[in-house]
């Protein structure tokens, strides 16, 4: 537990600045004289400590960025964690409840580790916990993120779609949420046939997990998941450089089930249903090939241009399931192309949006969360590049060129009328380290849908 309830008499005052600030100090005494000394200027994660003063304690200075247009507090104290020596630690700054959250959440991040298969030195650093922070948001949070991180960083020996199937279900005990899920043959007597195709070559079997919560009478909101658990891209087989981090591919069902965690764990006043396709892309002699045509749960034949885009096929059955029951909003989560990642890179994930208002929100509290995402437009004008001369799509499009474009598009035929839908292409990996964000799997976009749903729905 990164967090004490009070201070005592050792304990050590953080004292969070801003270079500009230390640089209009009128006042100097010897403090300041020590911070110039050892070179400290208040550069946002550099750390100074100060020896006991005449009448104070030790201090230990902590540089922050200026600028809080971005909500970027969460990080300011996240390097701390692994950084600190064991002892006990407490924030002299003033801060409102809103960014004393946030400052907190950031602490207990700074603490993550995937160790499930390596032992690594305990964080011995604690902190008392700022006066204003609401302790179950700050827990909230980092428990989905942590659940989020925990999943995808899980090697693909580790999670395999049942596996996966386990991890919903454990949600749910904890929450009394029920889960179904449908597994193997099944998911063709119960017409998931698409699910099925991609899955089936896998010794382990495809599933679609099906998780349900709340008040019926609440607004439904539903949140569906890639949970593709290994993607060696099928017969169309990836290289090894593109293979290496594909145990990552059901970062979208991680992301929806870190988000359904934060939903439920605040009890928001919403009908929650999560939807994960969960399967591996393998190769074996019953493989689904480039130019097979699928049936697809809404009916629409799909002929594949290419098995490694398999993460679509898996979605288009369990978006025609979403739609189904006419929720108030659909969104969801894949790691679905490369050309997203080329478009706005690893940080950023691109948004697709079918309604401008739901978009411009998504985006605001994107941005005011530090967890924002970038839109990029369904553009009809695309649309011929997913047309086939012998079904009615075509997995892929005709050209590389938009590929992101073409994949949402693609999707777009499986969302039902005007059902407001976000869809959300992310990398879901951190590919190098920052403070609170270790290499490795990662939450992305949903501290900011999680605050758009409270805000809605708290
Ligand atoms: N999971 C990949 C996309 C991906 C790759 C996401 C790297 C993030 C990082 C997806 O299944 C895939 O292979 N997509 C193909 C589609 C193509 C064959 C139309 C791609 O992006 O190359
Ligand atoms: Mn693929
Ligand atoms: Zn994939």
């Amino acid at each position: 537990m990164p967090f004490v309830s009070r201070k005592n008499s050792q304990s050590i005052a953080l004292k969070l600045v801003t270079r500009e600030a230390l640089q209009n100090q009128k006042k100097r005494s010897s403090e300041h004289d020590w911070l110039k000394t050892n070179g400290f200027e208040g550069k946002p994660g550099t750390t100074c400590f100060v020896p006991k003063q005449a009448q104070g304690q030790v201090r230990l200075f902590v540089g922050v960025k200026e600028s809080k247009k971005l909500g970027d507090e969460i990080w300011d104290l996240a390097g701390l964690p692994k950084q600190l020596p064991k002892g006990r630690y407490h924030i002299e700054n003033h801060f409102s409840p809103e960014k004393a959250t946030k400052i907190a959440t950031g602490w207990a991040l700074g603490e993550y580790q995937f160790s499930k298969h390596k032992k690594y030195a305990k964080c011995e650093a604690e902190l008392v916990w700022p006066a204003n922070a609401d302790r179950a948001e700050v827990n909230r949070l980092a428990g989905g993120i942590t659940i989020t991180r925990d999943l995808i960083n899980l090697p693909a020996n580790d999670l395999g779609p049942l596996e996966l199937a386990d991890a919903a279900k454990k949600m749910a005990k904890a929450y009394r949420a029920s889960v179904t899920v449908i597994k193997g043959k099944e998911l063709l007597n119960k017409n998931y046939p698409s699910v099925h195709a991609v899955g089936r070559a896998s010794s382990r079997a495809p599933c679609l997990i099906d998780l349900q919560w709340g008040k019926r009478s609440s607004p439904k909101i539903t949140l569906v998941g890639k949970g593709v658990c290994f993607d060696s891209g099928g017969l169309d087989i990836k290289p090894a450089s593109g293979m290496l981090n594909m145990k990552k591919d059901m970062g979208g069902a991680a992301q929806v089930l870190g988000l359904a965690h934060m939903i439920m764990d605040a009890g928001l006043s919403i009908r929650l249903r999560v939807l994960i396709p969960a399967v591996e892309n393998a190769i074996s002699g019953d493989a689904f090939r480039p130019r097979d045509v699928l049936q697809t749960r809404k009916g629409i034949t799909v002929e594949v241009g290419n098995t490694d885009a398999e993460g679509r096929l898996i979605l288009s059955d369990a978006l025609t399931e979403a739609s189904k029951d006419k929720p108030e909003m659909i969104i969801d989560f894949a790691t679905l192309t490369g050309a997203a990642r080329v478009a706005v890179g690893t940080d950023l994930p691109a948004l697709f949006c079918n309604n401008d208002k739901l978009a411009q929100t998504i985006i605001e509290f994107g941005l005011k969360n530090n967890d924002p995402v970038w839109r990029l437009p369904l553009w009809e004008g695309y649309k011929h590049l997913i047309e086939s001369n012998v079904a009615d799509l075509s997995s892929t499009g005709s050209t590389p060129f938009g590929g992101a474009i073409t994949a949402a598009l693609f999707l777009e035929n499986f969302i039902e009328g005007d059902i407001p839908w976000a869809h959300i292409d992310l990398m879901a990996y951190n590919t190098r380290a920052r403070p609170g964000r270790p290499e490795g799997g990662e939450a992305q976009a949903i501290r900011g849908l999680y605050a758009m749903l409270k805000a809605k729905f708290g």
